[in-house]
């Protein structure tokens, strides 16, 4: 969703504004834009679109010089996408400037105060009216501090933030406060960044602190410090960002997706990286703070998610009541933050993001606390709101995804998923030769995933075929379930064709009535145990005209005879089978998507982190 930036310090704020601008244009935006000061006055400049439009009017005409300043990358929420509603907004008289993450629920009364008090309205945005609210307080109370103005007028706010705030009357300092929307202060030398994202600041400096919600920071160049908005205590903790410079750069390939999915040997071997026990026949993971009677006494899992990390968990279910014999729930987030759902006791609850910083499945994981379950976390940003918040967890370490299109997270959480339900498993019934073969499927996976990989080619000429076609179905059973409908979302969110997922079967309740000549059967037949129904239901939308792709690793039966195309990949362990089978999925959506035109890092009206319900 929207990004923002603030910097102070020694350098032309303008550039570092700009570049910070950039590393957040994988989260998914509409419009940009800086604001300076410069020789004791604020210059605001806004664009509609890309950072590149915006760099470019700052060559062109925007000279200023100031070394203190704010910028944002806007998602439209409240208004239309136009200049006038992007950021930052200026109060009446040009005191304050402002860049806001999140939604103002209260904006509305409070505007029409404002209105009363003769102040004037520009935009169609929420955040204008918080510009002149701060104004308001500062006309009220002129001897307070700039924090302190900021946090008398966020006591009026509901709703969700995370905002920088600029100002020509102190000159010297940027406030930032955050409430659901995270945060963070990067600490430099002679110089600080506020970014709503690790990925603007990480260039500059590796240390950083994360605001929590209710934290007010006045930051300087060369020291910054924290107020709450309540009554509550300041919980400052230093991090060290663990991303290396470059992580962001393309390298040679033409996206951020498909180095993503290449990616993938090393981010899955770093996902499983020092967490096999040393008898290499079970899985270990030192962020869980659990012991092996803890582990056995779990007597059900919750996992809750959105998007692709609820089809990770989908998968997590079928492996973890497979191999541990553990009833699994899962939850879209945002369903079991309101739905008060009945938990029995004794369950383990588990939240699954990426970003961490999801507004749904963070508020699920506060309900669940809220009802006293322990909540574990998987995520991959480290130090991100969702990771501070649960009780302890897993990191991913996949590295930095910048494709909106999530491919080398989900694998990563797959294996990190396949890995509990080992563990599980072997704090129960799973013997120790299992648990050996097991083990070794896992580490042999990136290997394996290599191999996948090769198939590009002939997955690109197989996409070449088929793009133009109307309607695709995505089709398996049991654990090929989830990762048919993680196959259908890739399709959707890159090439914007209709695409649906099915347990193969289901087909004949009533989706087989899509079935035409335009309709393209994608079926996942990789498990041994379904080969025959799978055949079976081939024949079924064969017979009504639908051309069938195959992804299999069987070498025997005949494909090509009744298959218009067969993907042939290695034949693995069931554990790590539904890993292995996501990378072809993957790879179809990608190429489907640039032949269809489409940009494929920002994929339109998608954002990477989803900060609003
Ligand atoms: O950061 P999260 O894993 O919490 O994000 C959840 C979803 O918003 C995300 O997976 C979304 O579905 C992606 N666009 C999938 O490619």
């Amino acid at each position: 969703m929207c990004g923002i930036i603030g910097y102070i310090g020694q350098k032309k704020a303008n550039g570092i504004l700009i570049e910070g601008l950039k590393r957040l244009e994988y989260r998914g935006y509409d419009s940009a834009g800086i604001a300076i000061l410069d020789q004791g006055e604020i210059f605001p400049l806004k664009c509609v679109g890309k950072v590149h439009e915006l760099a470019k009017k700052v060559q062109s005409h925007f000279q200023h010089s100031g070394t203190i300043g704010i910028g944002h990358t806007r998602w439209a929420t409240h208004g239309n996408v136009s200049e006038k509603n992007a950021h930052p907004h200026l109060s009446n008289g040009n005191n304050f400037a402002i860049a806001h993450n999140g939604i103002i629920e209260n904006y509305l009364p409070i505007k029409a105060f404002l209105i009363e008090k003769n102040y004037k309205f520009y935009s169609d945005t929420d955040t204008e009216i918080l510009a002149n609210l701060i104004d308001y307080h500062y006309q009220k109370e002129k001897y307070l501090s700039f924090a302190e103005i900021i946090r008398k007028s966020l006591l009026h706010v509901e709703g969700t933030y995370g905002i920088v705030v600029l100002s020509k009357i102190f000159k010297d300092e940027i406030v930032a406060a955050r409430k659901s929307s995270p945060l963070l202060i990067g600490l430099g030398n002679g110089e600080n960044i506020i970014a709503s994202d690790a990925a603007a600041v990480a260039r500059y400096t590796k240390r950083v602190i994360y605001l929590n919600d209710g934290e007010i920071a006045s930051v300087c160049s060369d020291n910054f410090s924290v107020i709450t908005l309540g009554e509550g205590s300041v919980d400052m903790v230093y991090h060290e960002l663990d991303w290396e410079i470059g992580d962001e750069d393309l390298g040679d390939f033409p996206t951020h997706m498909l180095k993503e999915i290449f990616e993938q040997p090393s981010s899955i071997e770093n996902a499983m990286r020092g967490r096999f026990t040393e008898d290499a026949s079970s899985s270990k993971f030192g962020g869980l703070s659990l012991t092996p009677q803890e582990f056995r006494s779990v007597e059900r899992l919750l996992f809750c998610a959105c998007g692709t990390a609820y089809h990770a968990c989908l998968e997590g279910k079928y492996l973890i009541e497979k191999y541990a014999r553990i009833p699994v729930d899962v939850e879209y987030a945002s369903e079991f933050r309101y739905r008060n759902a009945p938990l029995q006791r004794n369950t383990l609850v588990f939240v699954v993001s990426q970003s961490g910083e999801t507004i749904d499945t963070l508020a699920a994981l506060q309900e669940a606390k809220r009802k006293g379950y322990p909540v574990m976390g998987i995520t991959n940003a480290v130090g991100s709101t969702i990771a501070r918040a649960t009780d302890s967890g897993i990191y991913q370490h996949a590295g930095l995804e910048i494709g909106v299109a999530s491919t080398k997270a989900f694998t990563s959480q797959l294996t990190i998923l396949s890995m509990l339900a080992l563990l599980f498993a072997r704090v129960r019934d799973m013997d120790d030769f299992s648990g050996r073969q097991y083990v070794y499927a896992l580490k042999t996976l990136p290997k394996t995933i290599k191999e996948v990989l090769k198939l590009s080619e002939q997955i690109s000429a197989i996409a070449e075929k088929y793009y133009g076609q109307g309607r695709f179905l995505f089709l398996g059973r049991q654990t090929m379930y989830p990762i048919a409908l993680e196959g259908a979302l890739k399709l959707k969110e890159i090439s914007y064709v209709h695409a649906e997922a099915f347990p193969t079967a289901e087909m004949k309740h009533g989706p087989i009535a899509l079935i035409s000549e335009e309709s393209v059967c994608i079926f996942l037949a990789t498990q041994k145990e379904m080969l025959d129904k799978t055949m079976s239901n081939i024949q079924e939308v064969k017979a009504r005209g639908a051309k069938v792709i195959v992804i299999t690793s069987n070498t025997q039966i005949a494909w090509e005879v009744f298959c218009n195309e067969v993907i042939k990949i290695p034949e693995t362990h069931p554990g790590v089978n539904p890993i292995v089978s996501t990378i072809p999925l993957q790879l179809f959506a990608y190429y489907v998507g640039l032949l269809r035109g489409c940009d494929i890092d920002r994929p339109r009206n998608l954002a990477k982190s989803v900060t609003v319900e």
